[in-house]
C-alpha cells in the first residue's frame, strides 16, 4: 500500500517514537511509505493535497530517511494516510495543524484512509472530550475559565484538584492544589485563562502509583498474543506528574477488568469518531486523558511485553485499506 506519514515536523522525529516505529514497520512490510511535515500541506489548482516530504526506503534509518531525496507527496493518491500531528507540541504552529486537519479532511472525503479521522480528531481535540466517558469512568471535572466556579469545584473536592489546560500535553501548566490550599488560585486561574479553557478535576490519590496508558484500536484495546498493550509511567520523586518529561519512568503495565470497563465504556464512541489508534490513560481505573493525536507509548509496552504491537497496529491498518478497497497486501506473508 501506498502510505503517507504526517508529522509536526520532519526533523523533530525520533527513532524511539511510536511514529517512527510505525513508518519503519510499514517500509519493511513492503509498503510505500513517505513522511511530510504537516507545515508543508499544500493545495494545488486542482484541488489535490501534496507536500514535499521523503520517501522511507525500507530498513533505512532516520539519518538515511532525512538525507534521501525530497520527493512530492500526493495525498490523493494514498491508500493511507497516518495523521501522526501533535498539535500540543506545537503552540506556535497552530495554523498549520488547523490547516492540516482541513486539507485531510478533503482527502479523506475523497476515499482516501486518514488515520485517524480528521473530523474525529477536531471533536476529540481537547481534553473536554473527556465528558463524553460516564461520569463513573474517569474523575469528576467541570470546564470554565471563571474564577468562582472553579473556587466552588474546588472546595467541594476531599481530596483536593488538579487544574489544567483543556489543550496542553506532556504535563504542561498541570497544577495540583492540597485540600484547602487555595490562597494561591486566583493566580492559577489566571495564568491558565489566558491559554483558554481550564479544566479542573477531582485529584485521584492513585496517582502516587502513575497512570496506565491503554492503546485502543477501533474502540478496543489492542492484543497481541493474549497480552494487552498497556505500560504504566510512574513519577519521580519530584513531581505529581507521570509524564515522561517531567521525570516518569516506565514500568510494565498491568490491565485489569476495570481498566477494560472504562474503555468499554468510551471504545465504540473512539470507533464511531473514526478515532483508529488511541492512549487512553488511566489513574486507579479511572480515565484522566483520552489521546488521540499521535498516540505514543508502544516502544515500552512492547519491550516490558516481548509482543511486537506494532507490527500489530501495521496489519490493522493493513486490513482497513483492504476493507476500503484500497491498496494492495504486502508482498511478503
Ligand atoms: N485528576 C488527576 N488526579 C491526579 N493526577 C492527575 C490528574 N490529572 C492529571 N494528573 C497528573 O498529571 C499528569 C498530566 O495530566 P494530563 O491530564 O495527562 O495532561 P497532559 O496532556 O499534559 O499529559 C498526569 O499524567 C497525572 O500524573
Ligand atoms: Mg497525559
Amino acid at each position: 500500500m501506498r502510505c503517507c506519514v504526517v508529522v509536526n515536523r520532519l526533523a523533530e522525529v525520533t527513532a524511539g517514537q511510536t511514529t517512527w516505529l510505525l513508518s519503519a514497520a510499514a517500509a519493511a512490510r513492503g509498503h510505500d511509505v513517505a513522511l511530510v511535515s504537516v507545515s508543508d500541506l499544500e493545495l494545488d489548482e486542482g484541488g489535490r493535497v501534496s507536500a514535499v516530504g521523503r520517501r522511507l526506503a525500507p530498513g533505512a534509518d532516520l539519518d538515511a530517511l532525512r538525507a534521501a531525496a525530497p520527493v512530492r507527496v500526493e495525498l490523493d493518491a494514498m491508500d493511507v494516510v497516518l495523521w501522526r500531528t501533535s498539535p500540543g507540541r506545537d503552540h506556535e504552529r497552530v495554523w498549520a495543524h488547523d490547516m492540516g486537519l482541513e486539507l485531510a479532511a478533503r482527502v479523506a472525503e475523497r476515499g482516501v484512509v486518514v488515520l485517524n479521522d480528521p473530523v474525529g480528531l477536531r471533536r476529540a481535540a481537547s481534553k473536554l472530550y473527556l465528558a463524553e466517558i460516564p461520569a463513573e469512568h474517569r474523575p469528576r471535572m467541570v470546564a470554565t475559565r471563571d474564577l468562582e466556579r472553579v473556587r466552588d469545584f474546588v472546595a467541594a473536592c476531599p481530596t483536593g484538584a488538579v487544574l489544567k489546560p483543556a489543550s496542553g500535553t506532556r504535563g504542561q501548566d498541570v497544577f495540583r492544589l492540597l485540600p484547602g490550599q487555595t490562597e494561591n488560585l486566583a493566580q492559577i486561574v489566571d495564568v491558565l485563562a489566558r491559554g483558554g479553557v481550564i479544566i479542573a478535576q477531582e485529584y485521584l490519590p492513585d496517582a502516587v502509583h502513575g497512570d496506565l496508558r491503554l492503546v485502543l484500536v477501533d474502540g478496543e484495546p489492542l492484543v497481541v498474543d493474549g497480552v494487552v498493550a498497556g505500560v504504566r509511567r510512574v513519577p519521580g520523586p519530584r513531581d505529581f506528574r507521570s509524564n515522561v518529561h517531567v521525570g516518569a519512568s516506565a514500568a510494565p503495565g498491568v490491565v485489569g477488568p476495570g481498566h477494560l470497563a472504562a474503555a468499554a465504556s468510551i471504545g465504540p464512541r473512539l470507533a464511531r469518531d473514526g478515532l483508529f489508534l488511541v492512549g487512553l490513560d488511566l489513574i486507579g481505573e479511572k480515565i484522566i486523558e483520552v489521546n488521540v493525536f499521535s498516540t505514543g507509548g508502544l516502544l515500552d509496552a512492547g519491550r516490558f511485553a516481548q509482543r511486537d504491537f506494532v507490527a500489530a497496529i501495521v496489519e490493522r491498518v493493513e486490513r482497513r485499506v483492504a476493507a476500503a478497497g484500497g491498496g494492495a497486501a504486502p508482498p511478503t506473508g
